[in-house]
């Protein structure tokens, strides 16, 4: 009997639900050929959900998601809904809750898209980002002191764990090793000046390298990433950073590799429910319009299937973006692709289709 895999889907906001759509007829199309089953289960959470409802992630709900084998999230945001309220409350509850510590981000510059960058090509631009992704900046200590008066303090901590960085690392060191390209992993911090966070990050860096001599190890600062990225991009193959700087440096990274409409990721946790997500956002303004690129979806869903294990799967799904960037998109961006979201879908569906049954 062929595997079946429980998916929990959260279309959200936006173009989240049109977007998350092809990825889903992408992953029906390569499951198909590849002989295993995909079972979807939605959930109805966002900023809509939240307006009609009250409700933001009720606890029944976590507690569903954990039977899956992954959460396929589209976009969470609402103009109409307060900053924080859904990013903490959802996907950064998500996060927390399912101890997804590893933001894994695949920069590459695919044949037939535009880089700002002049003068590089997709052998220039193919690194991967790998952010901390449950403490730092992010897990909301701090606190106010005489909130609204003159004598105001506000004050917000980045907590860095021995455990929680050691296992970071070691995540980044492994897949490294497996990536197996250059070989060469950049801690990318600040200790000439965070000299007790970045302090930790260095030596538990220094001492996870000695169990990977074959693995080369750098150190850029974080002001000095951003301006090797734009100049050399070229010099990175696996980048390891905290919440707060790989934050930064992901939507930098996405743009040299060509924009959001492109650019995926993953909340892993590798004993756990995975979460994987377009990073583009839910771009309202577009909403129900069919103008933007499910290509970053279906690339999420793309390194879905490789962290589940189904890598044969995966393989089709990327020759398949690949193929249809190359050859059949006029742009990436919204709008300028010369075809509609669901067409590009289906451009990716129909090539995986035709080279499965050959
Ligand atoms: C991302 C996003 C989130 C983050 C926001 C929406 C909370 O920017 O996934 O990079 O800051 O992590
Ligand atoms: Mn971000």
């Amino acid at each position: 009997m062929s595997k079946i895999y429980k998916i929990a889907v959260i279309p959200g906001d936006g173009t989240g639900p049109e977007v998350i759509s092809e990825g889903i007829k992408v992953l029906t199309t390569v499951s198909a050929s590849c002989d295993f089953n995909l079972n979807f289960t939605h959930y109805n959470l966002g900023g809509e959900h939240y307006q009609k409802t009250g409700e933001i992630l009720p606890e029944s709900v976590l507690e569903s998601l954990s039977e899956s084998d992954a959460i396929y999230l589209g976009a969470i945001g609402h103009p109409d809904v307060k900053p924080g309220i859904l990013e903490k409350g959802i996907l950064l509850k998500l996060r927390f809750y399912f101890d997804q510590f590893i933001n894994l981000r695949p920069i590459k510059l695919y044949e037939g898209v535009n880089t700002p960058i002049k003068d590089k090509s997709p052998e220039d631009i193919d690194f991967v980002v790998v952010r901390e992704n449950t403490e730092g900046l992010y897990c909301g200590a701090g606190g106010f002191l005489k909130r609204g008066t003159s004598d105001e303090v506000a004050i917000q901590e980045s907590i860095n764990t021995r455990k929680g960085v050691e296992r970071c690392i070691r995540y980044a060191f492994r897949y490294c090793q497996k990536r197996n390209k250059a070989k060469k992993l950049t801690l990318c911090g600040k200790t000439n000046v965070l000299t007790f966070a970045f302090d930790l990050w260095e030596r538990a860096f220094n001492e996870v390298a000695q169990e990977y001599p074959d693995i080369e190890t750098d150190y850029a600062h974080i002001d000095a990433t951003c301006m090797w990225m734009v100049k050399n991009p070229e010099w990175f193959d696996v980048i390891v950073t905290d919440n707060m700087f790989g934050d930064i440096i992901t939507d930098l990274a996405a743009m040299i590799q060509g924009g959001m409409g492109i650019a995926a990721g993953a909340n892993i946790n590798p004993d756990g429910v995975s979460m994987f997500e377009p990073i583009g956002g839910s771009a309202p303004k577009y909403t129900g319009k069919q103008v933007v690129n499910p290509i970053a979806a279906i690339s999420a869903a793309q390194i879905m299937l490789e962290t589940i294990g189904e890598q044969k799967a995966a393989a089709f799904v990327e020759e398949g973006i690949t193929k249809v960037l190359r050859d059949d998109l006029k742009d990436v961006a919204a709008g300028k692709m010369g075809y509609t979201t669901k067409e590009v879908g289906d451009l990716v569906a129909d090539y995986i289709a035709k080279s499965t049954s050959r």
